[in-house]
């Protein structure tokens, strides 16, 4: 019996050279200032959709030559049953991070801890009928997770999306994806005419103009969905944004009577701030 010749040369297996290391499988630039990519799952992580992870890369030597992991809290933008990670980052120059990160390809690797944590959860919210996602920039992030998870549209008998960003060109990654839920052969019956999507810019022209806050204190934004305007009984909501955005979409919740819940005690609405640098 003769043994068969591979017809090429096994190559040897690379170790990562990073710990917690997984690989980069697709990378795409939405604007000079917005990418989102994606990575390997490690095999052991299970997460809720919403919870975010701390990754990263190595960061430059020190002066005894040591080097760091350089970490920080990104959300999964995947939802749970996926094989892989999704991820949506913005691009800060002089960031410590993203500065670097903007430059990875398919095939490099990164540095994924796998312990996902967060309060963007269903775990954290009351059963309701109406759920709110209220996201800035890339606090559209976990909604990325949410609005691919069935919990999601078999929990509540409607979903809206609100999204407010400076430009036309930052709300692509979030209306690409939307757009894309209704032909999902798991959720896209599921999701029926449940999902509203409201997106918003304020420093350029587009369909709907202005802050989400200022349009729901007008009243403007519940006329254009043809909802009642928010109230404890049935509605619910997580917001995820810029930290001034945070705190006032807080204090409105508050006022529509809504209380802040969390993973240990849910109530109506839950908030994390998206990252930042
Ligand atoms: P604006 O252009 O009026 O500041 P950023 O890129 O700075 O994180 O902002 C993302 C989006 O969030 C922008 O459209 C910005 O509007 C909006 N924004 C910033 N602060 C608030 C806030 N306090 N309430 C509502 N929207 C906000």
């Amino acid at each position: 019996m003769t043994e068969m010749t591979p017809v090429t040369e096994a190559k040897p297996v690379k170790l990562p050279t990073l710990p917690d290391a997984q690989t980069v499988t697709m990378v795409k630039h939405w604007t000079d200032r917005l990418f989102s990519f994606r990575v390997t799952r490690p095999a052991s992580l299970r997460f809720r959709s919403g919870e975010f992870v701390m990754i990263g890369l190595m960061g430059e030597p020190d002066a005894n030559g040591k080097q760091k992991p350089l970490l920080r809290a990104y959300s999964i933008a995947s939802p749970s049953w996926d094989e892989e990670l999704e991820f949506y980052s913005i691009k800060v120059p002089d960031g410590p991070l993203t500065s670097r990160l903007q430059h990875i390809e398919v095939g490099d690797k990164i540095i994924l801890r796998p312990k996902p944590v967060g309060t963007l959860v269903h775990d954290a919210i009351l059963p309701g009928k109406r759920l709110w996602f209220f996201a800035t920039g890339t606090g559209f992030a976990p909604f990325a997770s949410l609005l691919r998870e069935p919990q999601t549209y078999e929990d509540y008998d409607e979903v809206i999306i609100t999204h407010t960003c400076r430009e036309v060109g930052e709300l692509a990654y979030g209306a690409e994806l939307i757009a894309g839920l209704k032909d999902d052969p798991l959720i896209g019956e599921l999701i029926g005419d449940k999902l509203r999507y409201y997106p918003t810019t304020t420093r350029e022209q587009s369909p709907k103009m202005g802050r989400i806050t200022d349009l729901m204190r007008s009243g403007e934004a519940f006329r254009d969905l043809g909802v009642a305007p928010i109230n404890r009984e049935t509605d619910r909501a997580m917001v995820c944004g810029n930290l001034a955005f945070n705190i006032e979409l807080k204090e409105m919740l508050e006022g529509y009577g809504l209380r802040e819940g969390a993973n240990s005690d849910p109530k109506e609405y839950v908030v994390e701030k998206a990252f930042v640098d």
